[in-house]
């Protein structure tokens, strides 16, 4: 496939770079090997924009990622910039990236690689061939809604924060886990906590209405409650294929689920925002873990992360099934075969830093 889509990479700090130097290679192996040419452009975010723009992200790069296909994100932060003024901070780069894009949507999946049953806390039996996607509100509930802050109630303080959703916002991220869910096993869990509360109500029926009249009757919905969520994700979590929760739940639920995996080097994320009239999202992906600076530099990050993340922008903005396919089995391959980055690490495994691993999966799409 010739392509000519504009793919916007932003490596940012600390790992960043270095994982993202693998992506590069595959990028490099798909011109080559599959004809998927993407215009590739790059830009300065987080601490790496910081150090040459004392500004978290410039508005030229900020027009460029609005203008691009999708946006590849590394990592942001670093304890060099502890002390920096809060609005030019690294991570300020990230949350003026998911603003202007309107990113509500983050998709967080949990896989389960056979040759890592070993690395998760559970047991193999309950996480064997886990394959679930949560998806989050990312742009409203609590963690945004008006009033907030300290209040004088009757003399006494208090502190406030607020839940708050329209009907549009619960329509269009329930919208995305239902298209989502048609790719994969068209079942759908809406979690909230419609017992105590009156947005859990709301969204309950919101998404009923939607499951009803939007066209998704062939997607099976249940309704689920949060607390009941997290331990039916500990206690059997191949029950679920795609999870759509708030920001908060959202929040606590997409790590938990996470963890089952294992290791935070394995685990990539996307999160789209609204379609054009060509059903294309704008989209940024990026993995879920940060700039791990007390690793940065070394040649020890695990690039999976990072790669994962990129396989699911083939798949989600740009239709590249069998890219993406083979992307993820090259990694699931390299694990197999016992190569493993010192993170997750076992006895009788050979360990290799980040280019190590590169070459192993480069080897193995080869
Ligand atoms: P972190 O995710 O950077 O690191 C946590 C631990 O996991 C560290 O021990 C690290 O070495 C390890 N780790 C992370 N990614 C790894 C990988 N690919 N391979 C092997 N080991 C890996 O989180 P932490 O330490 O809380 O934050 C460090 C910096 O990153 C901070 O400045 C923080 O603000 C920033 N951060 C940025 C994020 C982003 O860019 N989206 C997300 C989370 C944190
Ligand atoms: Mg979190």
């Amino acid at each position: 496939m010739a392509t000519n889509k504009t793919l916007l990479m932003l490596p940012g700090d600390g790992i960043g770079p270095e994982v993202f130097n693998q992506v590069r290679r595959v990028v490099d192996w798909m011109a080559k090997n599959r004809s998927i040419n993407f215009d590739l452009k790059e830009g300065l975010v987080g601490g790496a924009c910081y150090d040459v723009h004392k500004q978290a992200i410039t508005d030229e790069t900020m027009q460029d990622a609005l203008d691009a296909d999708a946006v590849l994100f590394g990592a942001v932060g670093g304890p060099q910039y502890d002390n920096v003024e809060r609005h030019a901070r690294p991570e300020a780069g990230l949350l003026r990236l998911r603003k202007e894009m309107d990113l509500f949507a983050n998709l967080r999946p949990a896989v389960v690689f056979d040759a890592l049953l070993d690395a998760s806390t559970l047991k193999p039996e309950v996480i064997q061939g886990l394959d679930l996607m949560i998806v989050r509100e990312l742009t409203s509930g609590v963690y945004f809604g008006e009033p907030r802050g300290m209040q004088d109630y009757n003399g006494v303080e208090r502190c406030i924060d607020t839940q708050a959703y329209t009907k549009a916002e619960v329509e269009r991220v329930a919208a995305v886990a239902f298209d989502l869910a048609r790719k994969r096993n068209s079942r759908v869990h809406s979690v909230e906590k419609a017992n105590v509360m009156e947005t859990g109500i709301f969204w309950r029926k919101t998404v009923t209405e939607l499951h009803a009249s939007g066209g998704y009757q062939d997607i099976e919905l249940a309704h689920m409650y949060a607390d009941n969520c997290a331990m039916q994700l500990m206690k059997n979590p191949k029950q679920f294929d795609v999870i759509v929760t708030d920001n908060l739940f959202g929040d606590l639920l997409s790590d938990a689920a996470a963890m089952s995996t294992g290791s935070l080097g394995m685990l990539p994320s996307a999160s789209l925002g609204a379609a054009d009239e060509n059903g294309q999202r704008k989209a940024l992906y990026e993995p879920v873990h940060g700039s791990a600076p007390d690793i940065a530099g070394q040649d020890l990050a695990n690039p999976s992360a990072m790669l994962l993340s990129f396989a699911m922008m083939l798949r989600y903005s740009f239709g590249l099934l069998k890219d993406a396919d083979m992307v993820e089995n090259a990694i699931q391959n390299v694990l197999k075969s016992g190569i493993r980055t010192g993170d997750i690490m076992a006895p009788g495994c050979t360990q290799v830093g980040t280019t190590g691993m590169g070459d192993a999966i480069l080897a193995e799409l080869d």
